[in-house]
């Protein structure tokens, strides 16, 4: 079967491979197996090409945070799944044709989801909508900051905050997002700047803007600190920047402004397997219902892994670069 393994860590299209490796085998009772019929290259996999992700296993090594998978045949002690069902896999090493995985880190999805959704729903819908629930209590008419706003988990946050009765305040790069982001629910969009602060609260109406969300960092990250109300929190979860998020200390001394992060994993970690599971169906459910979309640019084939890495770090992407391991889907 085939599987992208890396060589080295480095430039992600001159270190990662197509290769023939042996197939994963029959599953052991508590094992399942599932063909991966869509993965999309996340910017969290590019940086593990790069070997700056948080995890840096030996070489060579396969990345892939997260698929879509068919399951092709079950352990005997696994009843949760079936052979032909959909399955997203809590696991990694998903740039593969197959994978053999422990049953407990299967989560079956709808059969009627839209396979190209059903590929990016693991990690960027719950982390749109753990950033809203789980760092500061947002009631109806609340403003969130967030930069980013165009890229996945933004587009997504906006539906989210949007069915939660929450504002957006969308910072991006050029104002020729804002039709676009305005049509899925955004209620205001800026494009980032030295005088954010300025236009963002004139935005609000100056009403508080208790939540800033941060996936750019470096100054970008004080930008959003000079936004949000006193007393308010920005939420680092990423850094398009490759920096580390900076902050005016006049805004976090004086005005008690709050810098914390996020990362999926440590916040799934904190709930039950029964909790997440209920937490993906409910995402699912919004995904097959057309509520949660993030658009996709292109889908290559396996062997096109390099020239896949090269378009997914390309600024100005009209939607997600996935990658379909067995053919067409
Ligand atoms: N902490 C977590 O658990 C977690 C989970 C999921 C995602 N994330 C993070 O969330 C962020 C977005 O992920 P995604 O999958 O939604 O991204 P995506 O759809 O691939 O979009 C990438 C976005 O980054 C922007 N961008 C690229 N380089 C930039 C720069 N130098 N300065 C400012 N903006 C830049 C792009 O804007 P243009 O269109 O202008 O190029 C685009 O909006 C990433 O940083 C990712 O690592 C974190």
């Amino acid at each position: 079967m085939k599987q992208v393994q890396l060589s080295a860590y480095g430039v992600p299209e001159q270190v990662a491979r197509c290769v023939e490796v042996p197939d994963v085998g029959a599953p052991a009772a508590d094992e399942v197996v599932f063909d991966v019929l869509l993965f999309p290259i996340n910017p969290a996999d590019v940086w593990f090409c790069r070997g700056s992700y948080r995890l840096k296993p030996p070489l060579p090594a396969t990345p892939g945070a997260e698929c879509v998978g068919r399951v092709a045949a079950v352990g005997a002690s696994v009843a949760h799944v079936k052979p032909g069902e959909l399955v997203i896999n809590l696991q990694r090493e998903n740039w593969a044709q197959r994978r053999r995985v422990k049953g407990a880190d299967v989560i079956k999805i709808p059969a009627g989801i839209d396979l190209k959704q059903a590929a990016m729903v693991r990690i960027n819908p719950p982390t749109a909508a753990l950033m809203l629930s789980d760092f500061v209590d947002l009631r109806p008419g609340d403003w969130v900051i967030q930069n980013v706003a165009n890229s996945a988990v933004g587009k997504l946050l906006i539906r989210l905050a949007r069915g939660r009765g929450l504002r957006t305040l969308n910072v991006v790069r050029r104002e020729s997002l804002f039709a676009e982001l305005k049509a899925l629910g955004a209620d205001a969009c800026v494009v980032d700047g030295p005088d954010l602060w300025q236009r963002a609260r004139a935005l609000a109406d100056n009403a508080p803007i208790k939540l800033g969300i941060d996936a750019v960092s470096g100054e970008a990250t004080g930008r959003l600190g000079g936004c949000v109300a006193d007393g308010g929190t920005v939420c680092n979860y990423g850094s398009m920047t490759g920096q580390d998020p900076i902050m005016n200390r006049a805004d976090v001394i004086y005005r008690g402004v709050i810098l914390t992060g996020f990362m999926l994993g440590r916040f799934l970690a904190k709930r039950s397997i029964e909790q997440v599971r209920a937490l993906y169906a409910e995402l699912a459910d919004r995904v097959v219902s057309g509520d949660l979309n993030a658009p996709v640019e292109k889908i290559y084939p396996i062997e096109d892994i390099q020239a896949a890495l090269v378009r997914a770090q390309q600024g100005e992407r009209t939607g997600k670069i996935l990658v379909a391991p067995n053919g067409p889907v």
